[in-house]
């Protein structure tokens, strides 16, 4: 299939001229199912959102039900919804030990970021905000503010004033944090850099500089939260908790949806002076909280020991072949590079031969990511793993 002409043909906007074009008719499990009735496991998860796999049996019970109930019934916030309940509950469940006791529900990642970004100046009074090198947080103004590399914002400058960028790890350059900085906002494993986890170092240090300075710690665990990582939060392994935690892709069990998260006094701010603080129609929707409600009941009995297990597994199978030059991260997700980007597309057509999906990063062009399903059986990662290094011997030659 031509795809670039076949995108434009159908009056769809494209994103890059050189999309994967797939026609998928169905999607079931771990498994995508195109037009010609060929199975392609889902190896990226579309971009680390159907964490329990594709038509999971009580996300879609929750979704038929809720349709049933009711859809859109006023702009978030205005009245009391069951399905807001249950997702709120659902979740704060997790956080509410972390100290972390209320949710603000969006539409997207990048709301929930924006969201985030307006929370700090209201609770702190101060107007500096910092993000790191390889950062990603979204496509909004807001949120491409805090991301980098520098390529993809300067088509789009002015961005936000008083938003830079503090080298990724770099423990010295905290200092730039001061009593007039009003969050930090960073990843806890950078997804789009490549999958690059915070050290704890790094991860204390940060806590410490944010303590010392009343400044607020913003972690955006959009794409790493939620069990990918095989810890429920990926904070939990970096061994620090975050004063605001944003949420979104696998949050919404499948639907659109994004959350930040934050105790309940800083919440409040956003609800003064003047009141709407934050205002969206749709967020909060309730088929995405029903979804939402059903995947966090769901994600509570996934065996995550099991998840870092099967990481260490892939990371160790991956890293003694050699094409493969390096393999970060943990649990079911993984960067994995290569020696350059023609090594990268020759594996994700080679890959694709063996019925494999595999995606490229933003922002590291050698490298490929690794997002499963956090539920595909033992029996279908061995043999996705067989296939995989399988491809890459193929590109080796
Ligand atoms: C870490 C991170 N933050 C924010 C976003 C933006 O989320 P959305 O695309 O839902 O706006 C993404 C999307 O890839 C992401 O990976």
């Amino acid at each position: 299939m031509e795809n670039g002409a076949d995108f434009l043909g159908r009056g769809l906007a494209m994103t890059t001229p050189h999309p994967l074009g797939e026609r998928i008719e169905k999607a079931e499990g771990s498994w995508l199912i195109t037009d010609q009735g060929e199975r392609l496991f889902d190896l990226v998860s579309g971009i680390g959102v159907s964490s329990l796999g594709h038509g999971h049996p009580a996300i879609a019970a929750a979704l038929h039900a809720q349709i049933d109930r009711h859809l859109h019934v006023m702009v978030y916030g205005e009245y009391a919804q069951k399905a807001q309940d249950q997702a709120a509950e659902a979740l704060l469940g997790t956080l509410r030990p972390h100290g972390l006791d209320a949710v603000y529900f969006v539409n997207s990642g990048a709301e929930a970021i924006d969201g985030a970004m307006k929370l700090a100046r209201r609770v702190t009074g101060r107007t500096e905000i910092f993000g790191m090198t390889g950062g990603y947080h979204g496509g909004t103004m807001g949120s491409l503010s805090l991301s980098t590399p520098s390529h993809r914002r300067n088509a789009f400058l002015p961005l936000l004033p008083e938003v830079a960028h503090l080298p990724f790890g770099h423990v010295e350059a905290l200092q730039q944090v001061t009593d007039r900085t009003a969050a930090v906002f960073v990843e806890t494993v950078q997804g789009d850099a490549g999958i690059r986890p915070m050290s704890a170092g790094f991860a204390r240090a940060l806590r410490d500089r944010c303590n010392e300075t009343g400044t607020l710690l913003v972690l955006d665990e959009i794409q790493c939260g939620l069990g990918r990582t095989g810890y429920f939060h990926a904070f939990e392994a970096a061994g620090i908790v975050p004063d605001v935690l944003v949420l979104g892709k696998a949050l919404g069990g499948g639907m659109p949806m994004g959350a930040f998260v934050a105790r309940q006094a800083y919440m409040l701010t956003l609800r003064e002076s003047p009141k709407l603080g934050h205002i969206t129609t749709f967020g909060g929707h309730p088929m995405a909280c029903a979804a939402c409600a059903a995947f966090l009941t769901a994600l509570k009995g996934v065996d995550l020991a099991g998840v870092r297990a099967q990481g260490e597994r892939w990371k160790a199978a991956l890293s003694a072949h050699p094409v493969v030059q390096e393999v970060r991260g943990s649990g079911h997700f993984l960067g994995v590079d290569l020696d350059g980007p023609e090594r990268v597309s020759a594996l994700v057509a080679a890959a694709r031969r063996h019925g494999l999906v595999l995606f490229w990063f933003l922002s590291r062009p050698q490298g490929f990511r690794l997002a499963p399903p956090l539920n595909a059986s033992q029996e279908e990662m061995e043999a996705a793993l067989k296939g995989l290094l399988s491809a890459l011997d193929e590109i080796g030659n």
